[in-house]
Parts: structure tokens; C-alpha cells; sequence
């Protein structure tokens, strides 16, 4: 029996099921039981009402939702270290720091982020749905974190003031990300489609055609007439993209933008945490109750 095989059938006795972001690595994507964005693999956690253990194939942050949302599930990170760099640019005392500078300013947070994080604001988004979550609220100003590129976006977007913390919370792998590249790709494929992420910085968003979270790349590229893509966003998509389009070309933006963190995620590694049993996603009591609260506000938009 392959690694593969073993964890499939390791999968089946323990009531497991695997949830892969789309940045995995491609074996880890074919594993899988399903495959998607933040939102996507969360609202999943959810809907696995037989399931007794969760294995989160991606970064922290989104494993420690699936445990808010999930107490009764035993949720599995396979690696411990997978940590998404732009989650811990906030801190609990920088949000309390923007909320005594803007009384009454609602706090949304981009779930890239800490649950303890999570339970100091009112609302949290996701790339997939910041814009709408936004324009339910009905200040003008909104303090917003950790991403500055993706509250750019959605000021943009809402035309509200978002002031965001802390003042230039990034992610690292998506700054790789320059228009120069998208050119030269543009010389060699004139009549390619440019998608990027929001975590892209505003000269990205410029040269582009379609700007949407990891899934809704996937949707637009799938109902769209184009035969030739430019991607921004981390190059495990574009596993996903290739086999479900399997007529069209997708051409990464930059090559070297990959997230170390969701590449941590090894099969050997997943085989031993599925086996063992670990490592067991916990987050403090002291903070679920108003995490959730934050998760399932989003939900509700
Ligand atoms: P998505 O919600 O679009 O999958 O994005 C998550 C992420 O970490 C992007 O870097
Ligand atoms: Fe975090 Fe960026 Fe990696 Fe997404 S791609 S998990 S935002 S570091």
C-alpha cells in the first residue's frame, strides 16, 4: 500500500475527513475531500455533521476556525508549524489601541488572523466576501486588519473609509507580486486574462482583469471564454486550475510565489498526524464564545 492509499483507508476508520486548501500541494489537493477557499473549507467543517475528526490541510488560522465553529470535532493541523506570517502581524493590544483612537467604529477582521484576535471584533470577512460584509455595516469608518492591500480594495469598492491595523499588514508571498511580470506575460500571451487576489498590492489590482479570493479564481476561470490566464496568487492553485480546465493555460505571474507555510503540509506528515492523532487544534475557552460570535456574523452575511 502507497502513503495515499494508507491514509485513505486510515481516513475511513477514524471518521476523518480532509480539508485542503487550494494552495496545497498537489498530492495533498488529490488526498483530499474537498478542496477550497477560507470561507469555503470553514462553512465545509461545518457541514460534515458524521464526521468525528477534521484534518485541516492548510495554515493555522483557518484550522482554529474550523475548531471555533466545530467544539464536538477533533480538528487536526498536520503540521504545527504552518503559520500564516500575515496573522500574526495583529495583536489583541492593537486593536485595543485603534478602538480608544476611533470610539464607535465597528472592527472588522479578515479571518488571517488570531483567535484571539477574532474575539476583539464585531464582524470577521473573508477575501471572498469582504465587500459585502462592509456594506452591511452602517458606519463610514471601520477599522480593518490585518490585510492593507484588501482594505484598500474595499474602500475602493464601498467608498467607506477603512483605517486599517496594523497600518501595513501585508502577505509576504502575494507582495512577490509585481506589474512588470504581468507585461512581459502580456507580450507573450496578448490575449491571456489577468486574475489576482486582493492581498495583491494596488499596481497588481491595476493590471488586472478579475480581482476575487482563491475559489473565485477558480469559478471565473472555469465560466470564462478565455483560453489563456495570468495568475496572481500563490502557485498551488494552479493545480486546481489545470485539472479542472484542462482546455486553457494558466501562467503563473511570478514564479517564485509560493507560501512557504501552506507547502508544510507534507503527505508523510498528514499520515502521521491522522495515525497519532495529533496535533490537536485547541483554542482558549476564554475566547471562543466571541470568536464564533465573529465567524458566524460573516456567516449570516
Ligand atoms: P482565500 O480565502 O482566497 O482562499 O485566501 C486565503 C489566503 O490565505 C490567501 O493568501
Ligand atoms: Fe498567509 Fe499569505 Fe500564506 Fe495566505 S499566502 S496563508 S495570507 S502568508
Amino acid at each position: 500500500m502507497d502513503l495515499a492509499q494508507k491514509i485513505l483507508q486510515l481516513k475511513k476508520e477514524k471518521k476523518a475527513v480532509i480539508l485542503a486548501h487550494n494552495y496545497q500541494r498537489p498530492e495533498i489537493q488529490d488526498i483530499a475531500d474537498y478542496v477550497g477557499d477560507s470561507i469555503e473549507l470553514s462553512r465545509k467543517a461545518v457541514e460534515e455533521k458524521d464526521a468525528q475528526m477534521i484534518v485541516f490541510s492548510a495554515v493555522d488560522f483557518m484550522a482554529e476556525s474550523a475548531a471555533i465553529l466545530n467544539p464536538d470535532k477533533k480538528v487536526l493541523l498536520p503540521c504545527l508549524g504552518a503559520r500564516c506570517p500575515m496573522a500574526q502581524m495583529l495583536t489583541v493590544d492593537e486593536i485595543k489601541r485603534a478602538k480608544a483612537q476611533y470610539p464607535g467604529a465597528p472592527v472588522v477582521l479578515y479571518v488571517n488572523t488570531l483567535a484571539s484576535c477574532k474575539a476583539q471584533c464585531d464582524v470577521c470577512c473573508t477575501s471572498a466576501n469582504a465587500v459585502e460584509v462592509i456594506k452591511t455595516l452602517e458606519a463610514d469608518t471601520i477599522l480593518f486588519g490585518p490585510d492593507s492591500n484588501l482594505a484598500q480594495y474595499v474602500s475602493e469598492k464601498t467608498g467607506k473609509t477603512l483605517i486599517p491595523i496594523p497600518q501595513n499588514g501585508f502577505c509576504p508571498t502575494h507582495l512577490l507580486f509585481q506589474p512588470e511580470d504581468v507585461k512581459v506575460l502580456k507580450i507573450q500571451h496578448p490575449d491571456a486574462t489577468v486574475m489576482v487576489h486582493p492581498e495583491c498590492s494596488s499596481e497588481m489590482r491595476a493590471v488586472s482583469d478579475f480581482i476575487g479570493s482563491t475559489s473565485k479564481m477558480c469559478r471565473y476561470a472555469k465560466e470564462s471564454s478565455a483560453k489563456d490566464f495570468i495568475v496572481g496568487t500563490e502557485e498551488g492553485i494552479l493545480h486546481r486550475l489545470r485539472k479542472e480546465n484542462p482546455d486553457k493555460k494558466f501562467y503563473i505571474a511570478y514564479e517564485g510565489a509560493i507560501c512557504p507555510n501552506m507547502k508544510l503540509t507534507t503527505l508523510d506528515r498528514l499520515y502521521i498526524a491522522l495515525k497519532e492523532e495529533k496535533h490537536v487544534v485547541k483554542v482558549p475557552e476564554a475566547v471562543t464564545k466571541n470568536a464564533r460570535a465573529s465567524l458566524e456574523r460573516m456567516f449570516q452575511v
